[in-house]
């Protein structure tokens, strides 16, 4: 596997999530693979999970690891052509990232959706540069439109908890104070529809994701009518996709924070969310408390998902 941005580059998903788990079972089987390579992880914006368990990965596989925090310590990056640089960005990101490259195998990139300019975050102009000029294999580490290593992880959490082959998956819509990017219901999406599980999509109307990563799920506006029988339920909030309104918040209603009320309404199911979590505004206490959330084992399967990324890409060097 030379770059990982989406569902499409991990190929089979059988072969992927039986991959992971021989792997969970001795997580430093290929730690000679990555001797005297080196990782190189880029951030635009913060992170804990994505930070942590991909380093962790990097250690698994014998890596050598480097982090650069691009807003702290680092010279602001212009990201336009043909700006004229008299402004307080010193450096070009189309000469910072081929000089990245020189010092490393393989890069990362954390690059959210700026939410100025709609064709500039889904045609994903900064992972797509590091592509292009990095010389180098690249992976998402959450980019403007989707967050494939978190997705991966997620689909082998439910590989590891259903209780039925066709498990009924709901994706639902809930509250926060900020506009966030699409990227994860994005990408949770695009994986949910590779898969022959039962995908439903619940939101307030408004909040339709991009058809692309829509798909073949059954897109249902009443909540409550959306969570019967379901065995996964998996929360996020995003903000508008719609031109005339993208990355705005339409709605704050917190009569769709996940509580006992819906999860009352489906099949015993696990609660899972990406985290960080917002409580009591995406998710009450009670709910994330109970047996049924799953958000930390969800959580500890990003190092075993990005063991299986970094893996595939290493042997591709
Ligand atoms: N879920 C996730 O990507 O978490 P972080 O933003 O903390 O990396």
């Amino acid at each position: 596997m030379k770059n990982f941005t989406c569902v499409q580059d991990i190929g089979n998903l059988k072969a992927a999530v039986d991959e992971a788990l021989d792997i969970k079972k001795n997580r430093f089987k290929y730690v000679e693979l990555g001797r005297n390579k080196t990782l190189m992880m880029i951030f635009f914006n913060s992170s804990l999970r994505t930070r942590l368990s991909t380093q962790k990965a990097a250690l698994n596989l014998g890596m050598n690891v480097m982090v650069l925090d691009i807003n702290q310590g680092a010279w602001k990056l212009e990201t336009e052509r043909g700006v004229i640089m008299d402004g307080d960005k010193p450096e070009h990101l189309l000469e910072a990232i081929p000089v990245m490259g020189c010092y490393c195998d393989i890069i990362g990139v954390r690059s959210f959706a700026r939410f100025e300019s709609k064709d500039e975050d889904y045609n994903e102009m900064i992972l797509n540069q590091f592509i292009q000029y990095s010389g180098r294999p690249v992976f998402s580490m959450e980019a403007a439109t989707r967050h494939p290593l978190q997705s991966f992880a997620d689909l082998i959490t439910i590989e590891e908890y259903k209780r039925t082959p066709r498990p009924k998956v709901v994706m639902t819509w809930a509250p926060h104070p900020r506009p966030l990017p699409q990227a994860v219901p994005n990408s949770f999406a695009e994986w949910m529809n590779a898969t022959d599980y039962d995908f439903v999509i619940t939101h307030p109307e408004g909040y339709e994701l991009a058809p692309q990563f829509t798909g073949k799920a059954r897109v249902e506006y009443d909540q409550l009518k959306a969570f019967e029988g379901a065995d996964f339920v998996y929360a996020k909030n995003w903000s508008a996709y719609a031109d005339e309104h993208y990355g705005e918040v339409l709605s704050k209603d917190r009569a769709w924070t996940v509580s006992d009320r819906q999860m009352a309404l489906t099949n015993q199911a696990y609660f899972m969310h990406c985290l960080p979590v917002r409580r009591n505004m995406i998710v009450t206490d009670d709910v994330i408390e109970s047996p049924q959330s799953i958000v930390i084992p969800e959580a500890a399967n990003r190092e075993i998902s990005a063991t299986v990324v970094l893996k595939r890409m290493l042997e591709a060097l």
